[in-house]
């Protein structure tokens, strides 16, 4: 979800208010993707380098992720969402970290949406723990190094217990990943757009899936067509 200050300076605010109108444009494209029926949705909120912004942009950031924490969650509880966080939770406050586990706990029988918000999250990071699970089960015994292979890492990762994600869409014209979910990104599609997070709508989320279905995903392998012309 980029492009908040940048939406914030063409309009002459502060960028406190490029971010409030980014939670607004953050609800419409859940409202969206539930339209859309898609059971998965992993949203880049706050990253482990996020922390190197000025100190008082860092907490309008936090505030209002509180914020949201406390005034939306009944809403999406309503609306069937299962709500979960990535990231590492250690760096926040206790009243955070509280409104984080309860928003998970009153919200862990839902089904119709799962919800990820990813939080001072680092697609690095992620693989870096998974990497010390794994030597700390080696040095316990419990696993040997042969062991080690994709499955037994990739188990050991954030939404390890989802689906990987079909299609990756960012905002605001940059082309990059910015260390989000690197290892379960393998095989994603990627759909850039320009347009500024805080203008991103349910139309905006149309236009990334009508992206989606034209393209042809391979997995490394052929094309049906290739591949009954290569067996015939
Ligand atoms: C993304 O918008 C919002 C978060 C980091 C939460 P930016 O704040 O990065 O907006 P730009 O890139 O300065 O326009
Ligand atoms: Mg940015």
């Amino acid at each position: 979800m980029d492009g908040n200050g940048r939406w914030a300076k063409r309009q002459g605010k502060p960028r406190s208010e490029g971010h409030k109108a980014g939670s607004e444009a953050l609800k419409r494209a859940v409202e969206a993707v539930m339209e859309a029926k898609i059971p998965f949705l992993t949203v880049y909120a706050f990253s482990s380098e996020n922390w190197n912004r000025p100190a008082v942009e860092v907490k309008q950031l936090l505030d209002l992720f509180m914020r949201a924490l406390t005034r939306e969650i009944r809403e999406l509880d309503e609306h069937g969402v299962r709500i979960r966080f990535i990231g590492d939770r250690t760096a926040f406050n206790a009243a955070l970290r509280d409104g984080m586990r309860r928003a998970e706990k009153r919200t862990a029988g839902n089904q119709t949406l799962t919800l990820n918000v990813a939080v001072n999250y680092g697609g690095q990071s992620d693989v870096t723990q998974a990497a010390r699970s794994l030597a700390e089960d080696i040095a316990a015994g419990l696993l040997k190094p042969e062991q080690i292979d994709e499955r037994s890492l990739a188990k050991r990762l954030a939404l390890h217990d989802q689906p990987l994600p079909d299609l990756l869409i960012r905002t605001g014209g940059e082309k990059r990943l910015s260390n989000f979910l690197l290892w379960q990104l393998a095989y994603t599609e990627l759909h850039f757009s320009d347009v500024l997070w805080p203008d991103f709508g349910a139309e905006h989320v149309q236009l990334a899936l009508d992206d989606f279905a034209r393209r042809e995903r391979r997995f490394g392998g052929l094309s049906a067509p290739e591949a009954r012309a290569e067996s015939a």
